[in-house]
């Protein structure tokens, strides 16, 4: 989501909502369907990601499987927060040099493409937020690089989640590991609470310094959503409304998990059987009552 306070021209999200929500047990179960069914749903589109598919033909497979398959709800379809013309389809596909929330069209998918594809799926009024980079075919070492840097960013980020930690503990950790590797982190994005809205407080910055910021409690529900570029963290917004893209058109990568903070750590709502694999340096217990999540 975009950052509310640190730039001009941003207005909230519509239905931002300005205060934290904490999930009681009954909560914390509709957010575990909903995630899971944001994870499942990306399982369900991987195969498609090929060379020659439009990403509009993955917008399509994507509701239906939504709306059919798993009776639940688009929440980016005709998402409209103040400022901003409605979102026009269901999935976010960001190709490229595209930071976030490119709208889906008519042309095909190339091969050396890295796509974005970003989902979120509203089971029981409850939200599911979950990205996943994609190679259509083969692509080149930078792109592959970037990539695979993005996803332990966010894992890094991740594995700081437990109450009483910082929210400046988690932006530090993902900033510390992306700049130490070349790349940057674009600002004007972050993740944010979710639960019964879209886009809920804290917004969860992907940068800053240790022990900074509110702290986490538990019972509260974040994404960690960073975007990572190859060259300069600046972006700009293209005409239509919605895509960002970075400023010197450098390559840029984002993931994205749904995370419960614990007493004791974090419990990641959006994983599932087609999830990548979790980095070696993320310890992972999975409890007998939800054997698809990673806490600790
Ligand atoms: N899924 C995005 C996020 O991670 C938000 C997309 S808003 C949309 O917060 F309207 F572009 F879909
Ligand atoms: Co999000
Ligand atoms: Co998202």
């Amino acid at each position: 989501m975009r950052l509310g306070t640190m730039t001009k021209n941003s207005p909230q999200w519509d239905n931002h909502t300005m205060t934290i929500t904490y999930k009681d047990a009954e909560g914390i179960a509709g957010m575990r369907v909903a995630g899971r069914l944001a994870a499942e749903l990306l399982d369900y589109l991987a195969p498609f990601v090929k060379p020659g598919v439009t990403t509009n033909e993955l917008d399509k497979l994507a509701d239906a499987y939504t709306t059919q398959v798993q009776h639940a709800i688009s929440a980016p379809l005709n998402y409209a927060p103040s400022g901003h013309n409605p979102y026009p389809k269901a999935i976010c596909t960001s190709i490229n040099h595209q930071v976030c929330h490119g709208i889906p069209n008519d042309k095909p998918l190339k091969k050396g493409d890295i796509v974005n594809i970003d989902v979120t799926v509203i089971k029981d009024g409850w939200h599911g937020d979950s990205s996943r980079m994609f190679m259509v075919g083969d692509v080149s070492v930078a792109a592959k690089r970037l990539c695979t840097l993005t996803y332990e960013a966010m894992w890094h980020g991740i594995v700081k989640v437990k109450a009483g930690a910082y929210l400046g503990d988690i932006g530090h950790a993902i900033q510390t590991f992306a700049e130490g590797h070349g790349l940057s982190v674009v600002r004007e994005f972050c993740g944010h609470g979710i639960g019964r809205n879209f886009h809920e407080e804290p917004q969860i910055l992907h940068y800053g310094r240790p022990g900074t910021l509110d702290q986490l409690k538990a019972g509260m529900t974040i994404t960690i959503e960073p975007m990572l570029n190859t060259g300069r963290k600046e972006i700009k917004e293209l005409g239509d409304g919605w895509t960002i893209v970075t400023k010197d058109r450098s390559l840029s990568a984002q993931w994205e998990h749904t995370v419960l903070v614990t007493e004791t750590g974090y419990e990641v709502l959006t994983l599932s059987a087609g999830s990548p694999p979790i980095p070696s340096f993320v310890s992972v217990v999975a409890p007998a009552s939800a054997p698809s999540s990673a806490t600790v």
